[in-house]
Order: C-alpha cells, then sequence, then structure tokens
C-alpha cells in the first residue's frame, strides 16, 4: 500500500520535535520513509561535502556509493538543478549510477537549509518500473522542507 504522506509526516515531525542535529535528522527521516512503503528499496541521503560533491549520509537498504560529485547520476542532477528528479526507468537516465542491479525507476529530492542553503540529496530506489509520480515529490518535498529548513 503506497504511503499516506500527512500521516507519515505527522510521525516524523513527532520524532524529530526539538532535535537541530543534522545527521540524527536525516537518519530518523531515512528510517521512517523507507519502512512506509514497499516501493523503497533503497532510502537515504547524500551530504554537500565540499564544491561539487556529494558524500553518504545515513540510509536504509543495501549498499550505496559513497560519493557521487554533481556533475553525475541522478543524485547529481538533483544537487545541481536544485529540482526534483524522477526517473521512470533509469536505464533511460543517462549516466545513472547503478548501486543496486536490481533498481528500475528512482527519486531524488534537493534538500535544503536555512536561507535556501544546500545541504544535500534525498535518494529513494525502487525495483518496480515507473514507481514514482509528482504525489510522491510533493509528500517527500514537505517533510524535507519541514525537518531540515530550519537548520
Ligand atoms: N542512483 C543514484 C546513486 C545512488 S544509489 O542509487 C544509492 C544516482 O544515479 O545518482
Amino acid at each position: 500500500m503506497n504511503v499516506d504522506y500527512p500521516t507519515l509526516a505527522a510521525v516524523i515531525g513527532s520524532l524529530a520535535e526539538g532535535e537541530t542535529d543534522e545527521v540524527a535528522l536525516m537518519a530518523t527521516v531515512a528510517c521512517e520513509v523507507h519502512h512506509s512503503d514497499d516501493r523503497f528499496d533503497w532510502t537515504g541521503f547524500y551530504r554537500v561535502s565540499g564544491p561539487s560533491m556529494l558524500k553518504i549520509g545515513p540510509y536504509q537498504g543495501g549498499h550505496g556509493c559513497l560519493a557521487i560529485p554533481f556533475d553525475k547520476g541522478v543524485c547529481g542532477a538533483a544537487a545541481r538543478t536544485g529540482t526534483i528528479q524522477i526517473v521512470a526507468d533509469v536505464e533511460a537516465f543517462p549516466g545513472h549510477i547503478a548501486c543496486s542491479s536490481t533498481t528500475r525507476s528512482e527519486i531524488v529530492l534537493p534538500v535544503f537549509g536555512k536561507g535556501g542553503r544546500l545541504i544535500g540529496v534525498f535518494d529513494i530506489d525502487s525495483d518496480q518500473p515507473d514507481a514514482f509520480s509528482s504525489a510522491d515529490g510533493r509528500g517527500l518535498e514537505a517533510i524535507l522542507r519541514s525537518v531540515f529548513g530550519a537548520l
């Protein structure tokens, strides 16, 4: 069954209340989002670690590659453009980085802190083709804004 985003947002908001540590918040969001929907096979963060470089952060699922430059992959595209990337077929995305051979579709959102500071990206992989919609983008974006927007 697909996730109910308002309910998920309320659960995460309650768990995150009063917390300002970025890694603790990322770990909580990755865990709760991952277990909220069977479509989600890999769920996690890549953090901005330097000019045009992302490094892996808290995640759930199999091994994720450790470093992604802004000019590579779906994560790099989200970081570079500051826009949500919804990929219906990862094999059709030029430069897709396959951390798992079973991934068929993906959504990646930029994560912004206070003043629009790019903190990193939030990545969800699915073994189902065309698993993500704009409703997922809206629901996840609202959660990320609520948790990280004031950091
Ligand atoms: N698929 C991502 C790389 C991260 S792994 O999926 C966890 C990309 O193309 O940027």
